[in-house]
């Protein structure tokens, strides 16, 4: 197949990586010249295990290139997938305007029949409306096919989901499972253009409920005494609930699950069903990154002057996105606080500078950042922290030693052991 993919973030990328190894023809087109260049050279912009090697692989086969959509270019295409970015307006609805954009510019430069897969999450109902109010003149198909990629694993995912949603007309959904998908073993839904896109929704609100949930839990167990791995455990052997995202910690982040569960509230809101469990779930997430700073605040009477080691900037290991992360918030507070914060993550170093205030210190090491701190917070559960040698640490960090593990992948016995002050979340803390 031809393929123009539009829009190069995570989703486009690895959706044009795929695909051209998949022996597709592919083209990826975003208006970000620097992106293009980088792609274009085999670089990719941003962090995702193996997407390098493939969009170079890509490339050299001669299947991949890379074009800024400008005017004059003939660009040759059965399909066209948009993956542009759908940001948060500041009054809570969606920015579709790269939506709009992106369709504005397949009528203009592919041909009449190609197929438009939207894999930008749009809220349900967007579909239905650009048929009515963008498509209506034109003989272009519209599918909705929601992306279920996790960043840091999204090669994985693509290659191994656990479900395919195609939502359109039947036939030409069928088409797309078994050209687009041809080489992929997974159960297909197809389905309506609306159900599809409340598939997507309906997702990342079910999953960072289940977070919320047994972070509630979790400081539950705190006070009770109670040990939430265990819980988690627990209750995950009943295969109704199962022990995916039952991981308590600082709550969820990143580009996804923030946006969508905002942009799922607001628009229960506006369509008069307010949804009380989402905005419970948002509230708990809120709140949960704020723990380390109560701890740290109750550890120490003033934080003025408390030299904390920061573990972690991403919103998650394998990635070097920071948007939504904890971590970020927790800086600026302890900063606004007067304590002096030395961070340290293996990837993300340079996208939290950019964004970070300069009173925050990054640092080269892990050991860097925790050698002469009082306290130190896991805001990030990278493999690399788990195997620090904890023991010559131990020596080199201030009295109290305090450890605030954020995600719960310390050995919370073997720290005690060693002469660390240590709390995690939920791990019977406060009772
Ligand atoms: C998420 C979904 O998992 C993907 O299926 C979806 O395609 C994607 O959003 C999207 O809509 O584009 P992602 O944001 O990459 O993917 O990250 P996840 O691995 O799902 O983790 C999200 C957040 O939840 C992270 O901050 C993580 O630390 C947190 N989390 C996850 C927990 O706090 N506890 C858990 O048990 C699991």
């Amino acid at each position: 197949m031809q393929i123009t993919v539009v829009g190069l973030g995570y989703v486009g990328a690895v959706a044009a990586a795929v695909l051209s190894r998949s022996g597709h023809d592919v083209t990826g087109i975003d208006t970000d010249a620097a992106k293009i260049d980088a792609f274009s050279s085999g670089s990719c912009p941003f962090y995702e295990p193996g997407l390098s090697d493939l969009l170079e692989a890509g490339i050299a086969s001669g299947n991949l290139r890379f074009a800024l959509p400008s005017v004059g270019t003939t660009f040759n295409a059965d399909t066209a997938i948009i993956c542009v970015g759908t940001p948060t307006q500041a009054y809570g609805g969606t920015d579709l305007s790269q939506v709009y954009g992106a369709l504005d510019w397949i009528k203009m430069h592919l041909h009449a029949r190609t197929t438009v897969v939207m894999k930008s999450t749009v809220p349900p109902g967007t579909g239905e409306r650009l048929m009515r109010e963008e498509l209506q003149d034109t003989d272009l198909q519209y599918v909705f096919n929601p992306e279920f990629l996790r960043e840091g694993r999204a090669l994985e995912d693509w290659l191994h989901p656990d479900r395919i949603v195609l939502g359109g007309d039947p036939r030409v959904t069928e088409t797309l499972r078994s050209t687009l998908y041809s080489e992929i073993d997974a159960p297909a839904l197809l389905t309506d253009i609306t159900s599809a896109e409340m598939i997507k929704y309906a997702a990342n609100a079910f999953l960072p409920t289940k977070i919320s949930f047994i972070n509630e839990m979790a400081n539950i167990c705190d006070r009770v005494g109670a040990c939430i791995d265990d819980v988690a455990r627990g209750i995950g052997m009943d295969s109704r609930i199962g022990q995916a995202f039952l991981k308590a910690g600082l709550g969820y982040g990143g580009s996804c699950f923030p946006k969508d569960t905002r942009a799922l509230e607001f628009l229960s809101s506006v369509k008069g069903c307010s949804s009380a469990l989402l905005s419970a779930v948002i509230e708990v997430n809120n709140r949960q990154r704020l723990l380390p700073i109560q701890a740290l605040q109750s550890q120490f009477t003033s934080l003025k002057g408390v030299k904390v080691a920061l573990l972690g900037l991403a919103f998650k290991p394998e990635t070097d996105d920071v948007r939504e992360a904890p971590a970020l918030d927790i800086a600026r507070l302890l900063v606004e606080l007067g304590a002096e914060v030395r961070a340290y993550d293996p990837k993300a170093r340079e996208t939290a500078r950019r964004i970070l205030p300069d009173a925050v210190q990054i640092k080269k090491t892990a050991q860097e950042a925790l050698h002469g701190s009082h306290a130190a917070i896991l805001a990030t559960e990278w493999e690399e922290f788990v195997r620090l040698p904890w023991s010559d640490i131990a020596g080199k960090m201030l009295e109290p030693r305090y450890v605030f593990d954020g995600r719960n992948a310390l050995d919370r016995a073997i720290l005690l052991d060693l002469g660390f002050t240590y709390r995690g979340v939920g791990r019977g803390s406060l009772g």
